[in-house]
């Protein structure tokens, strides 16, 4: 049974999320907030636990349709084929979003698909919890209506997917692990060369390059709601066994940060993630970075003020650029900041490759070959 799913991503990272699908062999159409793809149970599954840049993968409960009065939502709705993916038995939690519509009260909206619900089952559904960030036991039903027409989806995911279970020790002002695997997948990194974060806090680019380097499925383990859906009854959706590629016997990637606890951090989320002898991890300034033999790849992160208060930026950009210039003279960079003024502080000539939101925050990946003349 093909079905309709849709990768979701902060806005502005679609393209990123298309180039990942490809990897995984799946072709799809980037929209605002994701890539919608077609693929079979297995090949949603796949999606789960292969896809670095999503946040989630949902799959579209029939086809969408118009609602413009209540009685039209609950009548259409009740019609939808709920039994593929819920029994009478599977609690729920609805997030509803409604936009240029009718039917613009969410929380209305979702009393009507609970009766919709009561109409197909004869029964009234379960209601459970459930939280964006860490799943829990119910299954999310995502209701959508845009200019009157309604699309239902159900969650495959569970627990948002930037959680891949490594990182539980953190730093001030952690990226999401989605994020740094978008930085990495732009980038134009092989996974071969050696690769610097000299402001590696929790270690989250790092320990994301290793997993990419290393052919990792980032969520290989994770449990997904799938499985308990009535139309996977049959269907081996166990995962497929990992594929390693071989990155170099030697660690081939630094992950330094001037403060002690976050080193500490990225240390033991290395260790969890199984990575960590890839990384060679060092306790000091930017201004002590030195690359390694070969010509690879500085991807990092520096603190961009909304987040981190303290030492003048502008100087720490200067310098950062400044040692750049000096010692890494021939690598590429790619720098997420929130600032285009702190990013000309380099005076590497880095431009923008593309911006999205880290957090409620606009962020953008900027770019470049290192030229010691700036
Ligand atoms: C935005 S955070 C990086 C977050 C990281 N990507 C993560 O996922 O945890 C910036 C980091 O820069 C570090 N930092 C600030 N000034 C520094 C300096 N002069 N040299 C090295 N690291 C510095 C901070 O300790 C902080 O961990």
């Amino acid at each position: 049974m093909s079905l309709s799913a849709f990768a979701t991503c902060p806005p502005g990272f679609e393209p990123q999320l298309a180039l990942d699908l490809a990897r995984l062999g799946l072709t799809g159409t980037p929209e605002p907030g994701g890539v919608r793809f077609k693929g079979e149970l297995p090949e949603i599954a796949h999606a789960n636990r292969g896809l670095r840049s999503a946040s989630r993968v949902l799959v579209r409960l029939g086809m969408p349709f118009y609602a413009r009065s209540f009685e039209e939502l609950v009548e259409r709705a009740a019609r939808l084929p709920w039994g593929r993916f819920l029994t009478t038995s599977t609690p729920i939690a609805l997030r509803v979003t409604c936009h240029a519509s009718r039917l613009y009260h969410s929380d209305a909206v979702a009393e009507r698909i609970l009766a919709a619900l009561t109409t197909h089952f004869g029964a009234e559904p379960v209601q459970g919890v459930f939280d964006e960030d860490r799943g829990g036991d119910a299954q999310l039903i995502v209701v959508r209506l845009n200019d009157d027409e309604c699309t239902v989806s159900v969650d495959s995911s569970g627990a948002h997917l930037h959680r891949r279970g490594y990182r539980l020790a953190t730093a001030k002002a952690p990226l999401r692990e989605t994020l740094a695997a978008a930085m990495l997948l732009s980038s134009g990194w092989d996974g071969r060369a050696p690769l610097v974060d000299p402001f590696c806090g929790s270690g989250t680019i790092p320990i994301e390059a290793a997993l990419l380097a290393s052919g990792r499925a980032p969520n290989a383990v994770r449990p997904l709601p799938l499985v308990r859906w009535p139309c996977a009854s049959g269907i081996d959706l166990r995962p497929e066994i990992p594929i390693e590629t071989a990155p170099p016997e030697t660690p081939f990637i630094v992950a330094s940060d001037r403060n002690a606890g976050a080193m500490e951090a990225a240390r033991a989320n290395a260790e969890r993630a199984g990575v960590s002898r890839w990384i060679t991890f060092h306790q000091h300034s930017v201004s002590d970075a030195a690359p390694l033999p070969g010509v690879g790849w500085v991807v990092t992160n520096p603190p961009y003020g909304q987040r981190l208060d303290g030492p003048d930026l502008r100087n720490l950009y200067a310098r950062f650029g400044a040692v750049l210039r000096e010692r890494f003279a021939g690598w590429s960079a790619a720098v997420l900041a929130g600032d285009a003024a702190l990013i000309r502080q380099t005076r590497l000539g880095l431009t923008p490759r593309w911006s999205g939101d880290n957090g409620g925050i606009a962020v953008s990946l900027y770019q470049g070959v290192i030229n010691p003349g700036g």
